[in-house]
C-alpha cells in the first residue's frame, strides 16, 4: 500500500485528513546475535521497509489505534496504562507511558499504523512500531530527545510494559539507521560507527522461514537469565559486568567456574559471537567478503549448537544456502526460534538462489519461504 492509499484509508476510518505522517524501518542484523544484552557488539542495518504512522488530533483525551495489518482496534484513555493490553497496541502504549511518566501529554490522537515488515519474522516489527510512535510523540510534544534517547525509551517500554526483556539493538538500529551503512554498535557504551556496506557484486538476501515463532519471548527471557547465571558464577571469583567483555582466552580460563553445562555453552556463544563481530567489521572494512561470509556461517553454527535458538526450519535454510553456488555466507538473524536468515549472495546468482532454495526448503519443511533483497535505508523520521 502506498502513502496515498493509506491516507485514503485514514479518511474513511476517521472522517478526517491525516495531519502528520511518520516512518520507522525494520532492521536486519548482519552478525552479532544475543550479544546486545551481554554488553557486546552488534552489526545491524535499517531496512528500506517498515512501519508508517498517520496521525491527527481529536477533541478528547483518548487515543484511537487502528492497524491496516491487524484486526484489533481500540480507543483508550490512561486507564489502559494500568490494564496493559495484550494486543499490538501494547507497543505504542508502552512508549506513550514512557512519555507520560516524564510529564508529557500523550492523549488526543487518531492513529493509523501500516507496516510492510513481515510480522514476528525477526526483522523488528515491534521495535519499528515503538520507534514510529516515539518519533511521532517527540514531534507532537516537543520533547528534546535525540535518536539514542528515543531508542532507550522504546527499549524500556518493551522491557517494562510489554514484558519482553530485549536488549538495545533493535530500537537503536531502527532509530539510527543510515542508507547503505551498517551500524557497528557497542551495546555496553552505545558508542557506534557507520560502516559503508560495500558489497561489490553481492546482495544481502533475507529469507523468511514463515515458521510461526512459538514461546519466543519466554525462551528469549530464559536465555537472558542463563547468561546472568554465567556472569554470577564467574563473578564469584573474577568480578565481571558482562560476558562479552571477556576474551576467548579469559573465558576458557573462567569457564570451569560455571558448573551447569548448558549455561557454559550459552556463555561461550556470547563470548565467541562478540569476537566474530570484531572480525566481521574488520573484514567488511577491508572488503574481504569471503571472510565476512565465513564468519556468518560460524555465527549460525554457534547459535544452533551453543545457544540453541535456531530450529529445523532456520537450520535448513542456512545449511542449504551455505552450500549453494554463489553464496558467501548465511545465518539466522535476530532472536531466532523461527524468523529469517540473511545471506550474502552473488548478484548474478540471486534469481537462481531464491528459486532453488525455495524448492529445497519446501521439499524439506512443507513451508514456503519468502525472499527479500535487503535495501538499506534510514532510521525513523517524520514524513510530513
Ligand atoms: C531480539 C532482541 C534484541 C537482540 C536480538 C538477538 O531481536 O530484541 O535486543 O537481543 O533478539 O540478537
Amino acid at each position: 500500500m502506498d502513502l496515498h492509499a493509506l491516507e485514503q484509508q485514514f479518511r474513511e476510518l476517521f472522517g478526517k485528513t491525516p495531519e502528520h505522517a511518520y516512518f520507522a524501518p525494520g532492521r536486519v542484523n548482519l552478525i552479532g546475535d544475543h550479544t546486545d544484552y551481554n554488553g557486546g557488539l552488534v552489526f545491524p542495518c535499517a531496512l528500506d521497509f517498515g512501519t508508517y504512522l498517520l496521525a491527527a488530533r481529536r477533541d478528547d483525551h483518548r487515543n484511537a489505534f487502528h492497524s491496516c495489518n491487524l484486526a484489533y482496534a481500540a480507543t483508550v484513555d490512561d486507564a489502559a496504562f494500568a490494564d496493559k493490553p495484550k494486543e499490538w497496541i501494547a507497543y505504542p502504549l508502552g512508549v506513550m507511558k514512557e512519555f507520560a511518566d516524564r510529564g508529557f501529554n500523550v492523549w488526543g490522537y487518531d492513529l493509523l499504523y501500516y507496516g510492510n515488515i513481515p510480522n514476528g519474522a525477526g526483522l523488528s516489527s515491534s521495535a519499528s512500531i515503538e520507534m514510529v510512535t516515539a518519533v511521532m510523540l517527540r514531534d507532537q510534544t516537543g520533547a528534546e530527545w535525540d535518536g539514542i534517547q528515543l531508542a532507550q525509551l522504546s527499549q524500556r517500554a518493551e522491557n517494562e510494559f510489554v514484558g519482553m526483556n530485549c536488549g538495545i539493538m533493535d530500537q537503536f538500529a531502527v532509530s539510527m539507521g543510515k542508507p547503505d551503512c551498517a551500524i557497528a554498535l557497542d551495546c555496553a557504551t552505545l558508542k557506534y560507527e557507520y560502516v559503508p556496506l560495500v558489497l561489490d557484486g553481492y546482495k544481502l538476501v533475507i529469507a523468511n522461514t514463515n515458521k510461526r515463532r512459538e514461546l519466543a519471548d519466554s525462551k528469549y527471557n530464559e536465555r537472558r537469565a542463563e547468561c546472568e547465571a554465567a556472569v554470577a558464577a564467574i563473578s564469584a571469583r573474577h568480578k565481571i559486568d558482562y560476558l562479552c567483555r571477556l576474551t576467548e582466552k579469559q573465558f576458557n580460563e573462567y569457564a570451569p567456574l560455571i558448573s551447569d553445562e548448558t549455561v557454559r555453552r550459552r556463555a561461550r556463544h556470547a563470548v565467541t559471537e562478540n569476537q566474530r563481530v570484531v572480525h566481521a567489521i574488520a573484514a567488511l572494512k577491508a572488503g574481504e567478503l569471503q571472510a565476512f561470509g565465513q564468519l556468518m556461517n560460524d555465527s549460525h553454527r554457534s547459535l544452533k549448537e551453543d545457544y540453541e535458538v535456531t530450529g529445523f526450519e532456520l537450520d535448513t535454510l542456512a545449511k542449504e544456502s551455505q552450500r549453494f553456488p554463489g553464496v558467501l555466507g548465511s545465518r539466522m538473524t535476530g532472536a531466532g526460534f523461527g524468523g529469517c536468515t540473511v545471506s550474502l549472495v552473488e548478484a548474478g546468482a540471486v534469481d537462481n538462489y531464491t528459486r532453488e532454495i525455495g524448492k529445497i526448503y519446501h521439499a524439506k519443511t512443507g513451508l514456503e519461504a519468502t525472499f527479500y533483497i535487503a535495501g538499506i535505508g534510514s532510521g525513523a523520521h517524520k514524513l510530513y
